[in-house]
């Protein structure tokens, strides 16, 4: 991962500042978006922190040819055995970018705000693409 990617840069402020930041993504999740919190209600926390884990994985890449045969199973699988519906994904995308904008507080930049657009934009565009 390049050290000069603003998401990764970012990210690891916010891990450098507040340690794990799985809590309160989730918090911020189930409060903007409480079908998905209703979803989620038998996650435990074990199971939220291997998704997120994947999830951030996602969003420090910077080209998805690598993922596509993952891609195609989770999305698929969200849908079909959890009932995920295809509106749930920006949120948890924008549940991520605002805890760590939270957690670096006056060191949130343009540059970080820009080059989360950017990425969240292509992971959404990917996960659009595999949604029936
Ligand atoms: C790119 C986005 C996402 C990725 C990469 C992802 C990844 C994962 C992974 C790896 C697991 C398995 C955790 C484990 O048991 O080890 C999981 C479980 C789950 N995810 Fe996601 N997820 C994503 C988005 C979402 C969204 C938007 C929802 C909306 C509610 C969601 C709902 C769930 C639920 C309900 C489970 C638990 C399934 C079970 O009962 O086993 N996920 N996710």
């Amino acid at each position: 991962m390049a050290d000069e990617d603003g998401v990764y840069r970012s990210l690891e402020l916010a891990a450098e500042t507040v340690g794990d930041i799985v809590p309160t993504v989730f918090e911020r999740y189930y409060r903007d978006c409480p079908d998905a919190a209703e979803l989620m209600s038998h996650m435990d926390q074990h199971m939220q922190g291997r998704m997120l884990d994947e999830v951030l994985r996602l969003v420090m890449t910077e080209n998805y040819a690598d993922d596509d045969v993952y891609l195609n199973y989770e999305v698929k699988n969200h849908r079909l055995s959890y009932g995920v519906q295809n509106s749930m994904y920006p949120a948890l995308f924008a549940a991520v970018q605002g805890t760590v904008r939270d957690a670096l507080g006056a060191r949130w930049s343009e540059e970080f705000e820009s080059a989360w657009q950017h990425r969240l934009q292509s992971l959404l565009a990917e996960i659009e693409a595999r949604a029936a």
